[in-house]
C-alpha cells in the first residue's frame, strides 16, 4: 500500500500479518530487501564510473537511511524501518547477495543471517532480518516502511556541525506509521478514496468481464495513464518521455468524470504548451510544464485532440467557464488568450495545412507515430519521430481529416451556444469541405484510405502491395459521421470485419509490411504482426466499437469489446501472457509468430478509449452538451442492465430494460417516474438523486 503524507514525504507501507495455525510454536525468519536508486534515473543507468563511488548510508536505531549525495546538493533521503527490531541488516548489495550471486539466491538468506554491512559506494540496499516467535494459534503483525523525506535546507544536519542526516524531522512520521492503528486508519482512508472514485460510475450487466473492467480495473488504469501518460513504466525507463499532448488529451476522455477539477487543470496545462501557430509541443514535462524541445512539434493531429477533450469536459461538467480561462502559448507570459481562442487555433492549424488533395498534411506523423511519411531515414539510430528529410508539402492524412471533421462538428456546437448559429457555420462549412476531400480522394471503394505519401501515392489502398487497409481511418471517419447515412460507413466496417478482425482483436493494417519502406518509415521497421506493423494495437479497437455502436450493431460492438478485454482473456493466459486486469498497448497480430501475445501493459490510450466505448456507446450513458444521453447499443440477448452514475452533482440510478431483445433504440424513458421526450436526461443543481428508467424496443 502506498500512502502520501504531507508534502515532501512519501511512504510505502507493507503490513504483514502472520498466524501460526500449527499445534506447536514456530520460529520464523523474515527478510526484506529494497534496492535504492541514486536519485538520477539517467545517470544511475549509465555513469557507473561515478555512481559506484557515491553511495552512502547511515544506520541508527534499527532504521536504514540512504543518503547518497546528501552531504552536497541534495536535501532528501530514503529510509527503511520496521516495527520489530531487526536481528541484522545489510546495506551493501554484494555482501547480502554474495559474490557472483543474484536476487534468486542471496547468500545472506541461505545462511540465515545478515552481516550488518555498511555500503561505501557500489549499490546501496536496505535489507533487514526479522526473527519472529509465534506460539500455537498466535498472530502477529509486522510493518515495514519505505520512505522518502526532504529536510529543510537549513536543518539538513544534526548535530548541525556534522554531516549526519537530521532525523528529528522524520522520526515522528516513522513512529506514527509503525503503529498498526495508524496504518489501518491510513489504509481505510485510501479505501474510502477509491470507493468514492469508483462509486462515481458502477454498472451491473449480464457480462462479468464488462462489470469487472468498468467497475474497477479499467478505472484504476485510467488513473495510471492520467498520472504517467506514457512515461516511467516497466517498458520505457529513464526520463526521456514527458506527458504526450495527444496522449494526455485522449486519456482525459475516460478520466474526467472521476476528478473533474484535476481534468480542468490538466487541460489548461496542455493548452499552455500549444504554440501560437495552433500546433503543439508533442510532449511536455509535468514538473516544469515546458514542452520537450528535443521532440518539438509538427505532429499534425496533436492540436485537434484538445478540441475533443475540452468538448467532452464541458459535456461532463457543464463548466463552460473553462473556455474563458486565459492560457499562454508556449507558457510565455503576456501571450495569454482564452482557451476558446486556443481551440479556434487548433482547428485553423489543420485548415492552414492542406495538401494537394485538399486533405490535411500529415507532418511528422499523426496518431500513428510510426507512419513517417516525411522522414526517409536510411541511417540506423536516427529517430523516426524527429527526422524530416522532406518539406512536408505532399504527404496527407485521411485520419486527420476524420479527426478534424469530428472536432469541427463538436466545436460548432460550442460556438453555436456562445456566438450563435452564423458563427458556427464556419466550422460546419470547414467540416463539409474536408468531407468532400475525403470522398474525392480518401475513399478506396470499400474502405477509407489511410494517407498519401510523399510521392502522392495512396497508403491503405488496394493499389498498395502491402498495408492495403488500415483500421484508424475506418474508426475515425465513421466516428465523424462519414457515410453513416448513405451506407458507406457500413461497407467500411464490413471490410474491417472481413480483413482486420481476428479472435485476438482488430489488426492495425493488413497485410503487414514484410520489408523496410523508406517512404513509410518506422511502421515498416517492425516485423509483421508487431507494434504499429499490423499488431492489434488496442488503442484503435474502441474506435471500431464506437463506430459499430453508432450504426446500431450492439452484438458486434460488444464482441469486439470482449476480444481485447483483459478479464475475458484470462482463460487464455498462456497465449495472452499479460496481467488479466490491465489493457496492453498491443497484442501480436496474425502474422506474428507469437500471435495473441500481449505486450506493454498499463500506459496506453486503450484504457481511456475502451472505457468511453463501453460506457458511453455500448452501455450508451453518454454526456452531451444538452444532458446525459441514454442510448444503449447492446448485445440483443441481454435483458437489460443497471448503472449508478454521478453526473453534474446529481446521482442517477439507471435501469435499462430490453424486453424485446433488440440491440439499439430507447422507446420509452422516465425520470423519477415521469416520461421524458427523447433520450436525454437533464439534471439541475438542486435535485440530487434521480431514478432513471429506460425501455428498449422496436
Ligand atoms: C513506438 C510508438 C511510439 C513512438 C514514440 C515508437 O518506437 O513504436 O508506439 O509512439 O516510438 O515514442
Ligand atoms: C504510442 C504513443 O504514445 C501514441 O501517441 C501513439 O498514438 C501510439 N503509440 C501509436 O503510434
Amino acid at each position: 500500500m502506498r500512502y502520501f503524507v504531507p508534502l515532501g514525504t512519501t511512504l510505502e507501507v507493507w503490513q504483514l500479518t502472520l498466524t501460526n495455525q500449527r499445534a506447536q510454536a514456530v520460529d520464523l525468519s523474515i527478510f526484506s530487501l529494497v534496492e535504492f536508486c541514486l536519485w538520477d534515473a539517467m545517470d544511475d543507468a549509465t555513469n557507473f564510473q561515478r555512481n559506484y563511488s557515491i553511495g552512502e548510508v547511515e544506520v541508527a536505531d534499527g532504521i536504514i537511511y540512504h543518503k547518497s549525495e546528501y552531504r552536497e546538493r541534495r536535501n532528501h533521503f530514503a529510509y527503511l524501518a520496521c516495527s520489530q527490531p531487526p536481528a541484522g541488516f545489510d546495506t551493501d548489495r554484494e555482501t547480502f547477495l554474495g559474490a557472483y550471486r543474484g536476487l534468486d539466491s542471496p547468500l545472506a538468506v541461505e545462511r540465515g543471517s545478515l552481516s550488518n554491512s555498511i555500503a561505501h559506494g557500489w549499490q546501496p540496499i536496505g535489507a533487514m532480518h526479522i526473527r519472529m516467535h509465534l506460539e500455537a494459534g498466535e498472530q502477529q503483525t509486522i510493518i515495514f516502511l519505505l520512505g522518502y523525506h526532504e529536510n529543510p535546507e537549513e536543518a539538513k544536519f544534526d548535530p548541525p556541525e556534522t554531516q549526519l542526516v537530521n532525523k528529528r524531522t522524520v522520526l515522528p512520521i516513522i513512529q506514527k506509521y509503525l503503529q498498526v492503528e495508524s496504518v489501518q486508519a491510513a489504509f481505510n482512508r485510501l479505501q474510502e478514496y477509491w470507493c468514492s472514485l469508483l462509486g462515481r460510475f458502477q454498472v451491473n450487466t449480464p457480462d462479468i468481464h464488462t462489470n469487472r473492467m468498468v467497475n474497477i480495473w479499467n478505472v484504476y488504469q485510467l488513473m495510471a495513464t492520467f498520472n504517467f501518460s506514457r512515461s516511467a513504466s516497466y517498458f520505457e525507463s529513464g526520463i526521456g518521455r514527458g506527458m504526450g499532448f495527444r496522449d494526455s488529451n485522449q486519456d482525459l476522455l475516460g478520466f474526467m468524470h472521476l476528478l473533474p477539477e484535476r481534468t480542468r487543470e490538466r487541460i489548461l496545462d496542455l493548452a499552455a504548451t500549444q504554440l501560437p501557430s495552433g500546433g503543439a509541443y508533442h510532449q511536455y514535462q509535468p514538473l516544469t510544464r515546458r514542452g520537450n524541445n528535443e521532440v518539438g512539434s509538427g505532429f499534425n493531429d496533436d492540436p485537434l485532440w484538445l478540441v475533443l477533450s475540452v468538448c467532452a469536459y464541458i459535456a461532463e461538467t457543464g463548466d463552460w467557464s473553462i473556455l474563458d480561462q486565459p492560457v499562454a502559448y508556449d507558457n510565455l507570459p503576456g501571450s495569454e488568450e482564452s482557451l476558446y481562442g486556443h481551440l479556434q487555433r487548433s482547428l485553423q492549424y489543420t485548415l492552414d495545412r492542406l495538401g494537394p488533395h485538399g486533405l490535411p498534411l500529415i507532418g511528422r506523423a499523426d496518431w500513428n507515430d510510426c507512419l513517417n511519411l516525411n522522414c526517409f531515414s536510411g541511417s540506423p539510430g536516427q529517430s523516426f519521430q524527429t527526422t524530416t528529410n522532406k518539406d512536408g508539402k505532399v504527404a496527407e492524412s485521411v485520419f486527420i481529416a476524420g479527426l478534424f471533421i469530428r472536432s469541427a462538428l463538436d466545436m460548432a456546437k460550442l460556438v453555436e451556444k456562445r456566438e450563435g448559429e452564423p458563427a458556427a457555420e464556419y466550422y460546419l462549412q470547414a467540416a463539409k469541405q474536408l468531407e468532400k476531400a475525403v470522398w474525392e480522394a480518401g475513399w478506396d471503394g470499400a474502405w477509407f484510405r489511410r494517407a498519401y505519401d510523399d510521392f502522392g501515392d495512396p497508403v491503405g489502398s488496394t493499389e498498395c502491395l502491402e498495408g492495403q487497409i488500415y483500421i484508424e481511418p475506418q474508426g475515425m471517419c465513421v466516428m465523424a459521421g462519414l457515410g453513416v447515412m448513405d451506407g458507406r460507413a457500413r461497407v467500411a466496417l464490413d471490410s474491417v470485419a472481413d480483413r482486420l478482425a481476428t479472435p485476438h482483436g482488430i489488426l492495425l493494417h493488413q497485410p503487414g509490411y514484410t520489408r523496410y519502406y523508406l517512404n513509410l518509415g518506422e511502421i515498416s521497421s517492425y516485423p509483421p504482426g508487431y507494434k504499429e506493423n499490423g499488431s492489434v494495437f488496442c488503442h484503435t479497437n474502441p474506435w471500431i466499437m464506437i463506430a459499430e455502436a453508432m450504426l446500431g450493431n450492439g452484438a458486434r460492438a460488444h464482441d469486439y469489446y470482449l476480444r481485447i478485454n483483459p478479464s475475458n482473456r484470462e482463460e487464455m493466459s498462456e497465449v495472452h501472457r499479460c496481467e488479466p486486469y490491465v489493457y496492453a498497448q498491443m497484442i501480436a497480430g496474425r502474422e506474428a509468430p507469437t500471435y495473441g501475445e500481449a505486450k506493454n501493459s498499463w500506459l496506453t490510450g486503450t484504457a481511456a478509449w475502451n472505457y468511453v466505448a463501453i460506457t458511453q456507446w455500448i452501455l450508451g450513458i453518454r454526456p452531451g452538451l444538452d444532458g446525459l444521453h441514454i442510448d444503449p447499443c447492446i448485445p440483443p440477448e441481454w435483458d437489460g442492465f443497471s448503472a449508478e452514475r454521478t453526473y453534474q452533482g446529481s446521482r442517477l440510478h439507471i435501469t435499462v430494460h430490453n424486453p424485446e431483445h433488440v440491440s439499439w433504440g430507447v422507446v420509452r424513458l422516465e425520470k423519477d417516474g415521469i416520461p421524458v421526450e427523447g433520450n436525454v436526461i437533464r439534471v439541475d443543481a438542486e435535485s440530487k438523486e434521480h431514478q432513471v428508467e429506460a425501455w428498449m424496443g422496436k
